[in-house]
């Protein structure tokens, strides 16, 4: 149980998880904003479930027993420090916005992040999933995180060689909290780096459903040589739905929430897509999004969907 000075020095409140989500599903948990770092311990001693941007999760109705965490003021700090050579080191709290850091990166003239452009995340949730594109990941930058391991009481520095993050995972434990992160980026020409991000987030716009409600792509690229969403496409099932879940005719990776779509009909429509793609291809969808209280058939092999 949380005791009353806990509750006094952070924010903790009843919400449904589908306001907290861009996929607009989840049932109601209790939240807590984190604001300070001393109380960070009481996550061991208790159920917890860390929450970012909510830009890659499926939620569940629940019931929720756990507490959903966000990360409050003392995790959304930013300090760039230069350093000899046309380099700089910029030090970037958890909870801080990818976004709003990628824009101080560029206007600083700080290479590398303006990659990430358009990848909706606070900055634990690209590390926790190691967030990118298809050109580059939120761990080529990284030289060092800060982070709770489930199994330890106190946090500590992992050197970015100690981290085995690959395509969207970090490879740490599940239940590794990141407080922040160090980057070492060199300099570049500011103007430059505005127009690759502008050029990046455009390309975005015309080639995903970004206005509708979606958790981002759906499932991991099963190859670096095969999307998961032209293996959806050529299976013609763009714009096939079950209820209000519906595979978007822009992106066949993305399932669009077009209005009151429940966590049934969104799993349903993932299952359906996940036994065609292997009984017509024998291609393995696996799952990118995250998901909290959703049924665990979704990450069982393909060949056993009923
Ligand atoms: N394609 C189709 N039909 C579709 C969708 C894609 O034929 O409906 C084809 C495209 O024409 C292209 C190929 O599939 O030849 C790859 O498509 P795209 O360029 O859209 O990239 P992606 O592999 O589907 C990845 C990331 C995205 C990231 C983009 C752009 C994954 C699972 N997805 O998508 O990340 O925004 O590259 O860099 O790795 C996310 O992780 O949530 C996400 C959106």
């Amino acid at each position: 149980m949380l005791s009353q000075a806990f509750q006094q020095r952070n924010t903790v409140e009843r919400r449904a998880l589908k306001d907290l989500c861009t996929m607009r599903v989840g049932g109601e948990a209790n939240v807590i904003t984190m604001h300070e770092r001393d109380d960070l311990q009481i996550i061991h001693e208790d159920n917890f479930k860390m929450l970012g941007k909510g830009a890659n999760l499926l939620i569940g109705d629940g019931p929720f027993d756990e507490y959903i965490v966000k990360l409050g003021e003392d995790f959304a700090q930013l300090q760039i420090e230069t350093l000899p050579g046309q380099k700089a080191r910029v030090c970037v709290g958890a909870a801080f916005d990818l976004a709003t850091l990628i824009g101080k990166c560029v206007k600083a003239g700080l290479a590398g992040p303006e990659g990430l452009a358009g990848v909706p995340a606070t900055v634990g949730g690209a590390l926790y999933m190691n967030a990118g594109t298809r050109t580059c990941w939120m761990f080529d930058w990284v030289s060092r995180v800060e982070v709770l391991l489930p199994s330890e009481q106190k946090p500590r520095w992992l050197m970015r060689d100690e981290v085995p993050a690959v395509y969207r995972s970090c490879g740490l434990p599940p239940g590794t909290i990141f407080l922040q992160c160090e980057m070492e980026l060199a300099s570049g020409d500011p103007e430059t780096l505005r127009q690759q991000a502008s050029q990046l987030k455009q390309a975005k716009a015309a080639s995903q459903p970004l206005a509708a409600r979606s958790a981002g792509c759906i499932f991991k690229n099963p190859s670096k040589t095969l999307a998961a969403g032209k293996v959806v496409d050529d299976l013609g099932l763009k714009d096939t739905g079950i209820g209000a879940a519906r595979v978007s005719e822009i992106h066949g990776n993305f399932i669009v929430n077009d209005g009151e779509a429940s966590v049934a009909d969104i799993c349903a429509l993932i299952q359906r897509i996940r036994k065609t793609a292997w009984q017509e291809r024998e291609v393995v969808l696996d799952l990118e999004v995250q998901t909290w209280h959703c049924p665990a058939e979704l990450h069982q092999h393909p060949k056993d969907i009923a």
